[in-house]
């Protein structure tokens, strides 16, 4: 008992995330009843989420391995009575690859003599500016990988200290290395391919001259912002939700509800990130072996940055911390991880009467909850928008480097853009997963598929104008593996049949897909069996606890055919009943020379926008406003 904190508190909500005291307390409390010696380290430790939040049980969900044996267990701790309530073999599962074990596997590569010497074929002989990141395998069927947990190394070199590394690929060298033993299990090594040399930076320290004229853009909340924050429960403009956060999805929002004159009305019980894949197009030698994963392989939550007041969050800001797990089962506070601002966006409603020349106009706004993770070379910004007139957005935006590769001499045209000399950006897709448990008006919800198209002419359309909306319910899992479809202008409605509003709709909120493309992967790629949930831009399933990750429960050198492919497979009723919407949705990242040495902010994501949820516009009562600080110039 010596480990666990005798402060520990009792959370004042059962969704707060735990703190860190109850991290620590829930390692102690497996590793005293299930202690599984030296090689013992912890995946995951997060809050168990009640079923009911009323619910004053606190419990804990761990994974935990042994880098010995390679065996993982799942152990439910209730924090509560000090003891493990559940403890499940989990065979052939691999953890993630952890934060912890990015530098190890450079240190162990590093190490082995097969991978200085391939170096050193290469002109490289000074280590200490060899950069090799830490990418998930896959599983490409080499006898010598079976049963292990391995990282792949791809290998950069910098020039000079801090000089941008990702400007010179160390192309077709890769230290596969067993991270569970230490060890490197095979070079593989394609050819020596000339090592770009000339660098291209992009840290202010290399910067040898900066532009003049831009003035300063203050935002200026002279009465402080319009929200409120107790613990991790936010409320703002009629809105009202609960933050959570977890190592693998990072930013969770909880029982998100609008204020409707009297009534409170529940719209989403739960939406995170679930999955992201990043498949790259490139057929020879390491190139295939990359698609990672960044939830499921690596957990996008434990890379959250540390944000930065008057540079990454502008305003009034509110900041949560984060709390993860380390693997050695101590708790790392990510310190002002996740940001709550509101932001000016632009006129919400106008019109003039002509007549009168009278106008009204009325400026919108929106609540940003928002955290930003770096995954290696890349950065990640996941900005949840909630809107005055009860629009719900995700936008994630993409930044952070490119991961450049050395153009070969084969030939790289149509795989990439040469973004410098000897380097190439090659194609790839960001697709993202997103769960949605929703609850528009109360848990009973359907999807409902709505398409725009055009009649038949005929006596009935002599004008050949007419359109119709055809609306068809999704009934049952199979029914419900939608696509876009561009030519019928197709969204989905999630709507509850057991309500009906004035106007004899039922009150619904709409997916509006912005940016549902699918990577365009071969069924029998590493993407399309590994990661089934590219394959439709939305599922629905009955919302189950125990189906929370779309490309299976544990990624890294997954099996095929694993979440969502496989639960839809038993076609369970999903009308009217609480369910979960699971939307697919992508940035396909033609590389511009433009994007390097960093690329500018691109963005993807969806609306959820209410759909006679109302009976008419609900933002007539946002007074007229004028700002003192507009000036003319
Ligand atoms: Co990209």
């Amino acid at each position: 008992m010596d480990s666990i904190d005798p402060g520990l508190k009792v959370a004042s909500h059962a969704l707060d995330p735990l703190s860190p005291a109850e991290v620590a307390a829930a390692a102690a409390i497996v590793r005293r009843t299930h202690d599984l010696g030296a090689g013992m380290r912890f995946e995951t430790i997060v809050l168990k989420e009640p079923e009911e939040a009323t619910s004053g049980d606190r419990s804990a969900f761990v994974s935990t391995y042994d880098i010995a044996t390679g065996n993982l267990f799942e152990a439910i701790v209730s924090l509560s009575d000090g003891i493990v309530t559940r403890w499940t073999p989990r065979p052939g599962a691999r953890p993630r690859i952890a934060p912890d074990e990015f530098l190890l596997a450079e240190q162990i590569a590093k190490a082995d003599p097969r991978f200085v010497a391939a170096l050193a074929k290469r002109g490289i002989t000074d280590l200490s500016l060899v950069c090799s990141d830490p990418w998930s395998c896959g599983v490409f069927g080499h006898a010598d990988e079976e049963g292990r947990r391995l990282i792949q190394t791809i290998t950069w070199v910098r020039n000079r200290p801090h000089d941008n590394h990702y400007a010179h690929p160390v192309e077709g060298l890769t230290a596969i290395v067993d991270i569970n033993r230490g060890e490197v299990v095979r070079i593989d090594d394609y050819g020596v391919v000339p090592v770009p040399r000339e660098e291209s930076n992009y840290s202010a320290r290399f910067q040898p001259t900066w532009r003049s004229g831009l003035k300063p853009i203050e935002v200026v909340q002279p009465e402080g912002p319009s929200f409120t924050v107790d613990g991790w429960a936010v409320e703002w403009c009629g809105w009202s939700f609960r933050v959570g956060f977890t190592p693998r999805e990072g930013l969770v929002l909880h029982d998100l509800k609008l204020r409707d004159g009297a009534t409170v009305r529940s719209i989403l019980k739960r939406a995170s990130l679930a999955e992201m894949v990043v498949p790259y197009g490139h057929p020879a030698d390491v190139h295939p072996r990359k698609n990672a994963f960044d939830c499921g392989e690596y957990g996008i939550g434990v890379l959250a940055n540390s944000l930065t007041l008057g540079c990454d969050c502008l305003g009034a800001i509110h900041y949560f911390d984060a709390v993860v797990n380390r693997i050695d089962g101590s708790a790392q506070v990510i310190e002002n991880a996740i940001c709550l601002h509101e932001e000016d966006c632009g006129v919400l409603w106008k019109h003039t009467d002509f007549r009168t020349e009278e106008t009204e106009v009325r400026r919108g706004r929106r609540l940003v909850i928002s955290f930003v993770a770096t995954v290696g070379n890349y950065e990640y910004g996941f900005y949840w928008h909630l809107y005055l007139d009860g629009t719900v957005e995700l936008d994630v935006r993409l930044t952070g480097i490119v991961n450049t590769a050395g153009l070969t001499q084969q030939g790289e045209t149509g795989r990439g853009t040469r973004i410098g000399p000897g380097v190439v950006g090659h194609i790839h897709q960001h697709v993202f997963n997103v769960r949605l448990d929703m609850e528009v008006d109360g848990p009973n919800n359907t999807v409902v598929e709505v398409d725009t198209v055009a009649d038949p002419p005929g006596p009935e359309n002599p004008w050949h104008n007419a359109l119709s909306i055809l609306e068809t319910p999704l009934l049952t899992e199979k029914a419900a593996r939608r696509r876009t479809d561009a030519a019928r202008m197709r969204w989905w409605k999630i709507v509850n049949r057991e309500r009906t509003t004035a106007l004899g709709h039922h009150p619904g909120y709409r997916l509006v897909p912005h940016s549902a493309l699918r990577t365009p992967a071969a069924p029998l790629s590493q993407v399309g069996q590994r990661a089934g949930f590219v394959t439709h831009d939305i599922w629905v399933t009955p919302t189950s606890a125990e189906e929370r990750w779309p490309a299976g429960d544990y990624v890294n050198q997954s099996a095929p055919g694993q979440g969502l492919p496989a639960w839809t497979e038993q076609d369970r009723p999903v009308a009217d009943r609480p369910i979960t919407v699971w939307h697919s949705f992508a940035h396909n990242h033609v590389v511009r020379p433009e994007d390097y040495p960093v690329q500018p902010s691109v963005h993807c994501g969806f609306l959820l926008q209410p759909f006679a949820f109302f009976d008419r516009n609900p933002t007539l009562d946002i007074p007229p406003a004028t700002s003192a600080h507009s000036c003319c110039a």
